[in-house]
């Protein structure tokens, strides 16, 4: 059984055998936040406690942060498979809290550190397990942070439940949050996303293995090199989600390098700090082995909102469709004529592309870029086809000003 906080105030009393570290850093985190403030160390790891470290860096300066914190796992014995050979679970000294009180001092301490120099515009990506996470997200609430979504990560290859005594545990969760309730043009390419869902909204479950294979850095023994390592899978469906190329991502618990190694491939910067100096070397060769994709791969697609505003009458006079030609709708049961002015005519009612669209299907709104086609040799494409060629005649003329 795991303890309670009874039974954690007993553990942090000294009353069980087993006595868990007590951190006294977590206990002055504000007088390390008037620490003096450096640039910020693009693509660097920054060796030490990540409060210390955080507090050194420019307020307001990343763009992204991703944080997989100690989950407190308070292993109390070794774990066996039912063929009595040992499994290597998460037992290190940084994940061994002495109660919950003392891992709510310390989450709170790291949450307003990373607070301090999220942009305005940042969010903030933290993972954890049913030991640590309900505690995360009371914490990010009661700081101010603004809770986006709860991502279930789904492992299609958990561990299984040795000892039968509960359902496997087979998902992780990720909370994003912006950094206050006001935060509004906080990154988010769903567009994108989208895209590359054939066209379906992404939904807040993801199926991705734990980090198996050749992705899993292992020392000359064989023997993993740190136990908690992220799937980059989950990595870069976050990044691509929540930055652009030429972001800076923080990691204050960067443990192997998982974000570094993720930000570097996909044209991001990263900044990561780690207090073992051993994990931090095996993030420093992991990356270094890792290629940027070519920059066309990874650049932001300007959203639809963002976009220069384009009237129909603009396609009309620029000549993309001739006044006269006939709109249809996709199965060809409505028709339309262009007229000189943008307009559309439906026998004596004229009007706009959009409430065109609408009075023909007794709608009372309608997308009249999407509804309305034109033909194209044998086929019927949508009228934001036109669209699209006028903002790319658009950009060129920018660009060649
Ligand atoms: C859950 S692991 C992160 C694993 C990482 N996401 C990866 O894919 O390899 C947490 C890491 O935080 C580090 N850590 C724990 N407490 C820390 C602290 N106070 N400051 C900086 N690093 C810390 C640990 O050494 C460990 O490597």
């Amino acid at each position: 059984m795991r303890p309670g906080p009874a039974g954690a105030a007993a553990l942090a009393n000294g009353s069980r055998s087993q006595i868990k570290v007590l951190r006294p850093e977590i206990l002055a985190p504000v007088e390390r936040a008037s620490a003096p403030e450096g640039p910020l160390p693009l693509d660097e790891i920054l060796i030490g406690d990540c409060l210390e470290e955080l507090a050194r860096l420019p307020a307001s300066s990343v763009d992204l942060v991703f944080a997989d914190p100690p989950y407190n796992l308070q292993l109390e014995s070794t774990l066996s498979r039912p063929d009595q050979s040992v499994v290597d679970a998460v037992d290190d000294e940084w994940d061994k809290f002495a109660s919950f009180a003392d891992y709510d001092a310390f989450t709170k301490a790291w949450l307003a550190a990373v607070r301090r120099v999220m942009k305005p515009q940042a969010t903030i990506f933290v993972i954890g397990s049913y030991h640590n996470i309900f505690r995360v997200g009371a914490a990010l609430q009661d700081q101010g942070y603004w809770i986006l979504n709860d991502i279930v990560w789904r492992k299609t290859n958990p561990m299984p439940n040795f000892r039968g005594r509960r359902f496997t545990n087979a998902h992780e969760t990720l909370i994003w949050a912006a950094k206050d309730s006001g935060a509004k043009n906080y990154r988010f390419n769903y567009e994108l996303l989208k895209a590359g869902n054939e066209d379906c909204q992404l939904r807040s479950d993801w199926l991705f293995p734990i980090c198996t294979g050749h992705e899993r850095l292992k020392d000359e023994s064989g023997r993993k090199t740190h136990p908690t390592q992220k799937p980059e899978a989950l990595l870069a469906r976050i990044l691509l989600a929540a930055s652009h190329a030429g972001d800076v991502v923080l990691d204050p618990f960067f443990g192997s390098g998982t974000t570094g190694a993720v930000a570097k491939r996909l044209g991001r910067h990263f900044v990561g700090v780690e207090r073992e100096e051993a994990y931090a070397a095996a993030a420093r060769r992991r990356i270094a082995a890792v290629e940027s994709l070519p920059p066309e791969a990874v650049a932001p697609a300007p959203s639809k909102r963002s976009e220069p505003r384009v009237p129909f009458s603009a396609v009309v006079e620029a000549g993309l469709i001739e006044p006269g030609a006939v709109l249809v709708d996709e199965k060809g049961r409505h028709r339309a004529v262009v007229r000189a002015d943008g307009a559309l005519g439906l026998g004596a009612i004229t009007g706009s592309i959009h409430k065109i669209g609408a009075l023909a299907q007794g709608l009372p709104a309608c997308n009249g870029w999407t509804f309305w086609h034109f033909r194209r040799g044998d086929r019927l494409e949508p009228i934001d086809a036109l669209r699209s060629m006028m903002r790319e005649r658009l950009r060129a003329a920018e660009g060649s000003d």
